[in-house]
């Protein structure tokens, strides 16, 4: 038996808690592997629309066990209310919910680190969540981590209290106007902490080794985008993870051996939030039109996201990195009703045409190139049948199929879990 994977291919929000909730049904265990709470994974089934932050999305479906990998970083406060939310809907969370205990954990002052970093970036500033991600998995490379594994070992506290002090510190030094007040948010923390002992904590690695004996079927649920990797994304305008399906193997504990498929999640256009090169984005009335037809506002942050046309150049790069064995087109029906629509196929960088992300990819050197082609008017929303589809709107698959090489194996065509076509 092997795990499958589902990642995002552009700069995250590709709709991949969707589709993750949508195939949980054929899977026993779901698991997310890298990220935090930068993360807003939305559900859309029975009129109500579910944002999971931390939370893998087959956290709907009973008798699925979900399961929060190593490679994730965990905030205790925010996960709180994530479960509180879910209880207050009637979902029984503890009962089938693993953390790993080698997960690192988020510090309410890594938020501040954050917050500071930023603020001393000025122009220059990455457009963080300012969730703390990059400062705890600085810990955790550092070797300074806390890891959820360590509240079960007596002394623990002294441990925490260091941390705390040497992050003062730093924020210190930053020399940044940010107010906070310590106790405050340490007693939030503590209180969360000790909720979060109380969940069924695991050594994930086993559990995983364990799993794949017995045959049981595993999805692992990236977070962000290939875009925004650690390694291979707009570095340094990334999140700090590895978001690619090699994180997948460090984020849970799997050889490479074991990983099956490869679902690519990508949208039919694309959008990216926060700072950073964006060769094909937007700025006119279409753009608007992408934004507002999409709902394009950041799941976490509610920040506009920054609209543009499909990159094949970029998504070529998500589909080797990744080793990507199928495609999922989201989004297709906000296209609709565009006469005409671009494809960048190609990018001009220093009067030469390229067809790979070169190392520096800024605005100014680098100029796409399309290929246009013909839209549909109908609306698609409604239509479960794949050969139904508008004629263009086939087209516009095919045209993509032809160049990435892959199959378009799911379109999803609104944002309800029913509004998805396999084909
Ligand atoms: P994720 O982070 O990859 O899970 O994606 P997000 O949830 O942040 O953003 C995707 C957004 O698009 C959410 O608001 C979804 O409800 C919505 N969505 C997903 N698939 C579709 C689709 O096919 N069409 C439309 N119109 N919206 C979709
Ligand atoms: P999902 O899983 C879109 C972006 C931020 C910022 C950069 C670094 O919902 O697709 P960080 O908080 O990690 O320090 O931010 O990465 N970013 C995301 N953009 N979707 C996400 O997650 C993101 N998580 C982080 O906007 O540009
Ligand atoms: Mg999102």
């Amino acid at each position: 038996m092997k795990i499958d994977l589902i990642l995002g291919l552009q700069w995250g929000d590709e709709g991949k808690g969707k589709i993750v909730d949508v195939l949980s049904n054929i899977y026993d265990i779901i698991a997310r592997f890298q990220g935090g709470p930068n993360a807003g994974h939305t559900l859309e089934f029975d009129e109500i629309k579910h944002v999971l932050h931390t939370i893998p999305s087959g956290i709907f479906h009973d008798k699925k066990i979900n399961v929060i990998g190593n490679g994730v970083v965990i905030d205790p406060v925010i996960f709180k209310k994530e479960i509180d939310t879910l209880k207050n809907l009637g979902i029984d969370v503890s009962s089938k919910l693993f953390i790993s205990r080698k997960a690192h954990l988020i510090f309410p002052t890594h938020r501040l680190i954050d917050q500071a970093s930023e603020l001393s970036k000025g122009k220059k500033k990455i457009g963080s969540t300012l969730k703390g991600i990059g400062p705890t998995y600085m810990d955790k490379t550092g070797r300074n981590g806390f890891r959820v594994g360590e509240l079960e070992i007596d002394g623990w506290e002294d441990k925490l209290d260091n941390l705390i002090s040497k992050h003062e510190r730093l924020i210190k030094n930053f020399n940044v106007e940010i107010g906070y007040n310590i106790s405050e948010l340490k007693d939030e923390f503590l209180d969360a902490l000790k909720f979060l002992k109380s969940l069924t904590l695991i050594d994930s690695e086993n559990y995983f080794y364990r799993c794949l004996k017995t045959n049981k079927k595993i999805l692992a649920e990236g977070a962000q985008g290939s875009l925004l990797d650690i390694d291979f994304g707009t570095y340094p305008y990334v999140t700090s993870s590895n978001t690619t399906s090699a994180g997948a193997c460090t984020g849970l504990g799997i050889p490479p051996n074991k990983i099956g498929d490869v679902y690519g999640v990508f949208k039919a256009y694309t959008t990216r939030v926060g700072s950073g090169p964006f060769p094909t984005e937007l700025f006119d009335e279409t753009g608007e039109r992408i934004g507002k037809i999409g709902h394009e506002f950041g799941a976490t942050t509610g920040r506009a996201r920054r609209c543009g046309w499909l990159d094949l150049v970029s998504l070529k790069h998500s589909i080797n990195i990744n080793g990507v064995t199928e495609l999922i087109m989201m989004k297709g029906d906000v296209l609709s009703g565009l006469e005409k629509l671009k494809v960048c196929t190609k990018y001009r960088y220093k009067n030469e045409i390229i067809e790979h992300l070169p190392f520096t990819i800024d605005d100014s050197s680098l100029e796409p190139i399309y290929e246009e082609i013909d839209g549909w008017n109908e609306e698609i929303t409604q239509i479960n049948n794949y050969q139904q589809l508008p004629d263009n709107f086939k087209k516009y698959v095919t045209f993509l199929e032809k160049n990435l090489e892959l199959e378009i194996k799911i379109v999803s065509v609104g944002p309800n879990r029913k509004q998805t076509i396999i084909r």
